[in-house]
Order: C-alpha cells, then structure tokens, then sequence
C-alpha cells in the first residue's frame, strides 16, 4: 500500500515534555515486593532494590514515577510506612485484596527514586481521608524541619525535604470500585479544599485532579465539567486513564486504539476550555494522562484474590505482551505525544511485573517486555517540538472505530540538532506500506537510521527464557533522495526512522 507523509516545521504541536515518558509504582501485586524491592536478590543494594531493575528502569528512560496507587491509595495511610521497619504493621490493602508488610513507604520509595532518576508524582488518600492527612503528608516529605512531622521525617532518617512537586489529589474518584468513590460534586469539592490548604503550605505544587477513569464511565464528560467546575482554580491537571487489550480476536479495533485516546484527550480538554469560557479566566488546565496502556482485563490474572486469602505480593496482573501489543503501545505514545499542547504527563501503568515492560522473578532473572522498545526508543529519540504529520493513507474497516487510516505517525524536530524523528505504526494485519515521506520543508536531510519492530507471527511474547529473538531490527529498505523519503514497513509493526 502507498501511504504519504508530509514533515513540516510549520506544524509545530509543542514542546516535547519529558514528563510523557512517565511511569506508575503500586503496591499491588509484585509490582513493589520482587519488583523494584527484593532484599534477597544478588544485585539487591543497601536498601533492598533490585539493582538490575533499576538499572532496567534507566534504560526505558522513565522521566516520572506515579506512587503508591492506584486503587491501593484509597486505603492507605501514609504513617503505616514510615518509622523502623520492625515497628510497621501488616494492613489488609481492600483495593487488591493482599496484605500489605509496608517495608516500602514514602522515604524508601525517594531513596529508589533517587537512584532511579526519576521524578516522583505522590498521590494522597481522598478515598478514605481528607484533607488533614494530605497535609500531614505534605508536611512530613517538603517541610525543612521544625515541626512534628518534618522532624519524624529527619529522626527517620532523611535530612532533606522530599520536595516532591507533583501531587495527585486521589484516584478514578469516578469508579464505583474505588474505596470511597464520590459523586463528581462530593470529589471536586473535596479535591478543591485538598487543594487550597496544600498550597497554603507550598503554593509552587502542581495538582492534579482526578478526571475519568476511561471514556467508557457513565459519567465520561459531566465528571471533567463538574469537578473543574468546582476546582479549577486551584488544580493545574486534570487525570486520565485508559487500557486496552484485544477482544474476542478483534486485532483491526485493537490496533486502532489510539483512536479512542484522541477522543479522550480532545473531549477532556474541550470539557476544560469550556468550564474555561465559563469561569472566564485566562488560566489552562491540561492533562495528565497517568495510567495507560494494554491491559487484558478479562484474564484470570487479573482478579484479586477473594475469601480468607489475603496474601502478600500475590501474582497479579502480570500480562505477557506480544508483538501487536507493542504496537498498539507505540501508538499510544504517538497519541500522546501529537497532543503535547495539553498532555502535559503520562504514566505508563505499571512499570514492573503489574502490566509492565518490565518482569522479574522472585530473587531472580529480569527481562524485558516487547511493550519495553517502543517505549525506550520514542523516549530516547523524541526531543525538540513535536511535529503533527499530515498523513494520506487509505483506511481499513474496524468494528469498534469505523474506517481507520492503516498507519499513524508523529515526528519530533530539534532545530538545534538539526535532528528529526519519525515514529509511525502499520496498523494493516495482511500488507506491507511504502511510506513515502516529503521532508522538503527540512532541507539537507539525511538517513541517521531505522528500526522496525515486527514478527511474522504478532503473537510472538518475550519470556525470561527468550526476550531478545523478536526486538527493534534495522530497516534497510529506509532511503533519503532529494527531500524524499521512503520506507517499506510490514504489517502490525512499529518503525523509527532518524534523520539528521
Ligand atoms: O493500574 C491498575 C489499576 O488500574 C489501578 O490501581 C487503578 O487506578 C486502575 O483502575
């Protein structure tokens, strides 16, 4: 199939924001216990963190880190994680029907983050707690000292304050699942007066309230209008959260769910701009797009426990990607990052063994996802402003979305490097497309590279045994030739072409 593109810097979205190639930790499952923290691991360090996970962890280049929940968050408190460790209690964790032993808290997570580089994004409990206890919070991590909490904060260990700017005010409020789930008036009351006092602490915090839990909530629209209505002068951000997985064999609908984000995003922030006029001021929310990815929801994996069992770390979540899955999540990212005017965070959810790139066993091996590449690539190579590519390609039936172009792609242009990035998807499951892409607009360029992500077999899933046969390869059919450049890319796959 011949497709067109067309690369100008006239169609200049934005800034790349290093905060889209966010991630999430919850205590949920394995995710933190044999995730990030196995004391009993060879590569484990003075704090009991899986060295080769951190280590992982750099090279997917995350730039955020969400923390604790999740749903977990809505039953958490804080204090149960601080102090010496001997002293902490065993808490049922209602949200994932676990136990949770709470040797990880706030002051171990910074200290991960630390080591990590990663920028940490806490959210407060406003399932089952209020506002104190978000201040409370607030004071024990940014407060210098001098006050009960900042100096427990010191006698425990960390001098410094946190100084954690990013704040989340609760989770999918929205969700009838959530552990003090809200009306929209009940949560943006709440989220608004959360708000007002934490500033009074710190007026330099960036808030984020929280929006819908996915397009597909009854509530999707007239949740953002409300609580916005009620908060937006005292929030910056405003939650999304979606997943996708393949249902009932249906590869055409999946592989076109980004479709589905940029109906998301454009219907959050048209919501916003709306409340906006309304309230006539100047100010902009924009979005934080903090839980997305593939997620197959419908497998056994994903149930808690139930009954008497309330174990600690159970396997949870664990989905085992495979090739289209890795596409879809490329052009997720694709999604995101076109919207760069007003997504202005992303977390990928989760980033260890809970639907992650990342997997390990227990005191053993770790590998990498094939969710893991696209993720690594755009966010070592997106740098600059994102161009939005005009696209002339012919579209294929899906049942959930209606005609779909077959490819989707964005690039991102940095003037000073004088470099360009193309990411682009073959969403078409039976042929091959020559990208044929006019770059006249940047004149002088030239081929740095291009991979292709892709399997004859898109089923293909990395496992401990075999995480390497099917990764980014070079694609050689890739040309430069008078301000034209051509690509040959197969079906259900994820490209990357650099040009310099
Ligand atoms: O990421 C897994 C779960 O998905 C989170 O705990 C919750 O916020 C969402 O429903």
């Amino acid at each position: 199939l011949p497709v067109s593109l067309t690369l100008d810097p006239a169609f200049r979205v934005g800034p790349v924001r290093r905060r889209t190639f966010g991630s999430f930790v919850e205590h949920l499952g394995r995710c933190v216990y044999t995730g990030i923290h196995d004391p009993g691991h060879p590569t484990a360090d003075e704090d009991g963190f899986r060295g080769d996970v951190l280590e992982l962890t750099r090279e997917l280049g995350v730039s955020t880190v969400r923390y604790p929940g999740g749903n977990f968050v809505s039953g958490y408190r804080w204090e149960d994680g601080v102090g010496p460790i001997g002293e902490r209690p065993v808490r049922l964790d209602l949200a994932w029907h676990s136990s949770d032993p709470n040797l990880v808290g706030v002051d171990e997570f910074m200290r991960w983050a630390r080591k990590a580089d990663v920028e940490p994004m806490m959210a407060v409990n406003l399932g089952t707690r209020g506002v104190q206890e978000a201040l409370d919070l607030l004071e024990y991590c940014n407060v210098r000292g001098g006050t009960r909490l900042s100096d427990q904060r010191r006698k425990n260990g960390t001098e410094d304050p946190h100084g954690i700017r990013m704040w989340c005010l609760g989770n999918e409020m929205d969700g009838p699942w959530q552990i003090g789930h809200k009306t929209a008036h009940e949560y943006g009351r709440l989220a608004a007066e959360t708000a007002r006092a934490m500033r009074m602490v710190d007026p330099d915090l960036e808030l984020v309230a929280c929006g819908s839990s996915g397009v597909v909530m009854p509530t999707f629209g007239e949740w953002e209008r409300i609580v916005l209505g009620e908060a937006y002068e005292h929030v910056d951000l405003i939650s999304a959260h979606a997943y996708y997985w393949e249902e009932d064999g249906d590869l055409g609908s999946f592989l076109a769910s980004a479709v589905d984000m940029d109906h998301f995003v454009e219907s959050v922030t048209a919501t916003a701009d709306a409340v906006r006029a309304h309230k006539k001021v100047s100010k902009r929310i924009h979005i934080s797009f903090d839980e997305w990815n593939v997620w197959y929801q419908k497998r056994a994996e994903s149930k808690p426990p139930t009954g008497h069992d309330w174990p600690v770390a159970p396997v949870l979540l664990e989905d085992r990607y495979n090739v289209a899955d890795a596409v879809v999540v490329g052009n997720l990212l694709i999604s995101l990052l076109r919207h760069t005017d007003r997504v202005h965070s992303a977390s990928l959810a989760q980033l260890v063994n809970v639907i992650a790139p990342i997997m390990t066993e227990p005191g053993g091996r770790s590998w990498r996802q094939t969710t893991f590449h696209p993720f690594a690539q755009a966010s070592q190579l997106a740098t600059g402003d994102v161009l939005r590519v005009a696209i002339d390609a012919p579209t294929y039936p899906t049942a959930q979305f209606g005609d779909v172009p077959v490819v989707d792609a964005v690039a991102t242009y940095d003037d000073d490097a004088g470099q360009v990035a193309l990411f682009a998807v073959n969403r078409s499951l039976t042929e091959h497309v020559e990208l044929s892409v006019d770059t006249r607009s940047i004149p002088g360029l030239r081929l740095l590279g291009a991979t292709t992500l892709a399997n004859p077999d898109h089923t293909w899933a990395a496992t401990a045994d075999d995480a390497t046969s099917v990764l980014p390869q070079p694609n050689a059919s890739a040309a430069v030739d008078g301000g034209r450049l051509t690509v040959r890319v197969p079906p259900v796959s994820w490209n990357v072409i650099r040009l310099g």
